[in-house]
């Protein structure tokens, strides 16, 4: 961890649009008076000690008037569907229904393996419904990162579909109770229409979600979220996201990933907004025209798919996007440049947000009432309070690099690491700071600027990947004898991930080697995992004593080179 001083990277400030109307207005008072139990007050239930995260998201706006809202669209560029909260309300009863038939029940493990589409949203919701913990797995995941996923939390039941069902080795999951193939969970439902309310209450440290997330050493481990979290995701939905009354609203994640479920599913629809979701890859053309298409008023992506549709250049003419009046930013450093072209082509600022798998919520924000900082993740969420420590965990003035650390607890934050209470604790120092691995400065005026990792944690395109997980796969292709994965910066990627790697005896460098290698981690884990570059070496940089590959030394040489070639 480096504790240079810095100073602010850019003085500019752009001030937000007066005209409009904010869910919260007085950022600083609001930090002064503001208590989570206010949050709270904002649910239904769950105010009065009976919690249940898909209750909250559908069946009480039902019960409040607003079961003929739209409460989702979908389009994958060809069909489109649209349900109102009423018709989400019937099928995630009738879902739950027959998991709980099947034998779900509060605290088992549904693993939800869909692509993206409404049927991913509501099974997740029908098993939290149904009283269990919903593992929602990314649908680009190949065999071996289901099976360690699914294996280590010992999942119970499986929610799939007959393409994304053959990647699932059920056999090495001995835990495996039940599977549903989504076809066959919707005929059964039409069984299941119109019983009981099929809604199991619970409490607020029940089990609700588990999203796998890579560490820098060792396997991706399961970050344990409960149901107090709404609260957290329902007061940053407010705020943050800003949903009002007519919001149509738009995060282009997989619910995979935790920002595609906290703020895919949950925030949006504890707020009664509508959501929509694009099904398939990233199209710049298809994007726009959802945008154009459903009158899309918030939208919530990360910087490079801005990036990627900046590359676009002047695409975005052809399309009406004049509906959108808010848009977010997370998961990898916004940079000034983005917001720029937001703001000269859309007339819209990008609000950059920061938080983690593990923090399960908004932490530090850019309200869309207050000063964005171009540069600048932001300041603290009412509640949270945060802090930049040095290498003995004292906090550093403003201007000085160091450790971002948050008080805990908070309502979002993780219960604990899935049968790993131990890597749990290490994240709190012993006076309550959870540390996140991130380094970052803070300015005067209490605004937040992100600098980097002290681990070796990959971010490519906004997607965190651990070395150890790929490093692991490298070597077992037959040609692989070591290797030591990095991140290497890349301009619209933000970083990409490079392997350096030794040979076996018998095999000889090649671009179809590279390729075979490239391929055979594609296929094992997923195409966001796989190196963009091989380098075969003769020798990986080790320790001395212990001959463990020095992966720093492979990313400043990989730096040096950046350099060199960005002063060109
Ligand atoms: O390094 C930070 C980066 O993403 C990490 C968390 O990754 P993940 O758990 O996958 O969650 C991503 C989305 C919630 C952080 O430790 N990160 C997240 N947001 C930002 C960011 N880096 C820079 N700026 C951000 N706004």
């Amino acid at each position: 961890m480096s504790t240079n001083s810095v100073t602010a990277q850019t003085e500019e400030v752009i001030q937000p649009d007066p005209s409009r109307t904010y869910n919260l207005t007085s950022y600083e008072k609001k930090r002064q008076t503001f208590s989570w139990d206010e949050a709270v007050k904002g649910l239904g239930a769950a105010s009065s000690g009976k919690w249940n995260a898909a209750y909250e998201c559908i069946d009480r706006h039902v019960e409040e008037g607003f079961a003929e809202k739209t409460a989702l669209l979908f389009t994958d560029g060809e069909k489109e569907e649209s349900y109102t909260f009423g018709e989400v309300k019937t099928i995630t009863d009738s879902y739950a229904r027959v998991l709980k038939s099947g034998g779900v029940a509060k605290g088992s493990r549904v693993f939800i393996f869909l692509p993206k589409s409404p049927d991913c949203y509501f099974t997740i919701l029908a098993a939290i419904k149904a009283g269990a913990i919903a593992g929602p797995l990314f649908e680009a995941f190949k065999e071996d990162a289901v099976r360690e996923r699914m294996e280590d939390c010992e999942a119970e039941f499986l929610i799939t579909d007959s393409e994304l069902g053959k990647r699932v080795p059920e056999k090495d999951i001995p835990s495996l109770r039940k599977t549903w193939e989504i076809t066959s969970l919707r005929e059964e439902a039409c069984g299941f229409a119109d019983e009981e309310d099929p809604t199991v209450w619970l409490g607020e440290e029940d089990g609700m979600l588990i999203h796998y997330t890579s560490g820098s050493t060792g396997k991706p481990k399961g970050v344990l979220h409960v149901q107090r979290a709404i609260s957290h995701q329902y007061i940053s939905g407010k705020w943050v996201l800003d949903v009002h009354e007519d919001d149509v609203y738009w995060c282009t994640s997989h619910p995979g990933w935790v920002t595609g479920s906290v703020y895919g599913v949950f925030a949006p629809w504890l707020n009664r907004a509508t959501v929509v979701i694009h099904g398939g890859r990233f199209d710049a053309d298809e994007w726009y025209s959802l945008i154009e298409r459903f009158k899309v008023t918030i939208w919530y992506s990360a910087p490079t798919a801005f990036r990627m549709l900046m590359s676009k250049g002047n695409l975005f003419e052809n399309y009406n996007l004049s509906s959108l009046r808010h848009i977010l930013s997370v998961g990898e450093p916004l940079n000034p440049e983005v917001i720029h072209w937001a703001g000269q082509n859309f007339g819209v600022r990008i609000h950059d947000t920061w938080w983690m798998t593990e923090t399960g919520a908004h932490l530090i924000v850019n309200l869309p009432s207050e000063a964005v900082k171009p540069g600048s993740m932001g300041r603290p969420l009412p509640g949270i309070e945060v802090a930049i420590l040095d290498e003995t965990g004292e906090p550093l003035p403003a201007g000085e690099t160091g450790e971002l650390a948050v008080k805990a607890p908070w309502p979002g934050l993780m219960k604990t690491i899935w049968k790993n209470e131990q890597k749990f604790r290490s994240y709190f120092t012993e006076d309550s700071w959870y540390l996140s691995g991130d380094t970052a400065y803070r300015d005067e005026d209490g605004y937040i600027f992100f600098s980097g990792r002290n681990d070796d944690l990959i971010n490519t395109a906004g997607e965190r990947v651990g070395p150890f997980e790929v490093e692991s796969r490298l070597i077992e292709h037959p040609a692989v004898a070591e290797a030591g994965v990095i991140g290497k910066p890349d301009p619209v990627r933000g970083e990409i991930i490079k392997a350096f790697i030794t040979l076996r005896e018998g095999f000889t460098d090649s671009s179809n080697l590279r390729e075979s290698v490239r391929f055979f981690v594609r296929e094992g884990l997923s195409a966001h995992a796989a190196p963009r570059e091989i380098e075969v070496v003769e020798e990986l940089p080790k320790t001395k004593i212990s001959g463990k590959i020095l992966r720093r030394v492979l990313k400043a040489g990989e730096l040096s080179k950046y350099k060199e070639a960005s002063q060109v």
